[in-house]
């Protein structure tokens, strides 16, 4: 199943789970940033919410809002009844520093899964392991290679690639072309968010029962573009657009649910 089918099929459930649920579940996004990028975002996010039945309720305040002035806002998002969860849209303006925020989200409402004490894994890796189950992909004992090390991305990644017992390397833009190839050679699942359009490409030899999943997404005048070029010689390679950005939206609310269904 595409990944796009997958979204479209498993929306559908959690809608019926919605239905049958006493109270509304209830998700609060604050957003300062009027940049595109986060523009499409909260737009796709408000959008998922309103399809699944799930209420949204944006928090726009003014891109000049003090560091205190937000933690406020936050922590009355923390203490009221109405928010089930939220989310704090990143990027932050320059005054405001993204690692206090992340901290100072209640674990038990951040839906993100961003604060270090959080049982929620942040959506890119969730709704990518979500999909890798659901396409019975074979983690067990089998050679993962995780191309990038951020906190959302990479290192959660591979926390959840180690889970399902799977042989983790971890590889960034200190990696050695040599080496670089020598591991992506040898990968079964490979998942690429480096950011970099094309960085995949036939340069490189996969095994043809290899998984690419394409975390990157790069824009320019010929439109967006992923961290492989379209159509390696691999079983299964997720496409960009409609591929990673589609599961880590469905993952919010996923967490968002699994929030609900703890209290
Ligand atoms: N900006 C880009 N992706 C995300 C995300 O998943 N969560 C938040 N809060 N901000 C983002």
């Amino acid at each position: 199943m595409t990944c796009k089918e997958f979204v479209v099929a498993r929306k559908e459930e959690i809608k019926n789970l919605v239905l049958g649920m006493k109270k509304v579940p209830c998700i609060g996004i604050v957003q300062l940033n009027e940049d595109a990028a986060s523009n499409a975002y909260v737009k796709g996010k408000l959008k998922d919410a309103a399809e699944l039945g799930i209420k949204a309720d944006l928090i726009k305040l003014p891109i000049e809002t003090s560091e205190e002035e937000l933690l406020k806002v936050i922590d009355n998002l923390n203490k009221d009844d109405i928010h089930d969860g939220f989310i704090v849209q990143m990027p932050l303006p320059k005054q405001i520093n993204e690692e206090t925020v992340k901290l100072a989200v209640d674990p038990k409402k951040d839906v993100d899964g961003f604060h270090p004490l959080s049982s929620l894994a942040p959506c890119t890796p969730k709704g990518i392991m979500t999909y890798l189950k659901h396409e019975k992909v074979e983690l067990l004992g089998k050679n993962a290679v995780v191309i990038g090390r951020s906190n959302i991305v990479g290192k959660p990644m591979a926390k959840l690639l180690l889970k399902e017992s799977c042989n983790v390397t971890v590889l960034h833009s200190k990696t050695s072309p040599e080496d670089m190839a020598r591991y992506i050679e040898n990968a079964d699942i490979i998942v690429v968010a480096i950011g970099k359009a094309g960085f995949l490409d036939n340069r490189f030899k996969y095994k043809d029962s290899a998984v690419i999943v394409d975390v990157g997404i790069s824009r320019d005048e010929t439109g967006l573009h992923g961290d492989a070029i379209p159509g390696l010689p691999v079983k299964l390679q997720t496409p960009v657009p409609g591929g990673v950005g589609l599961l880590t939206r469905l993952a919010l609310y996923e967490n968002l649910l699994e929030i609900v269904s703890k209290k």
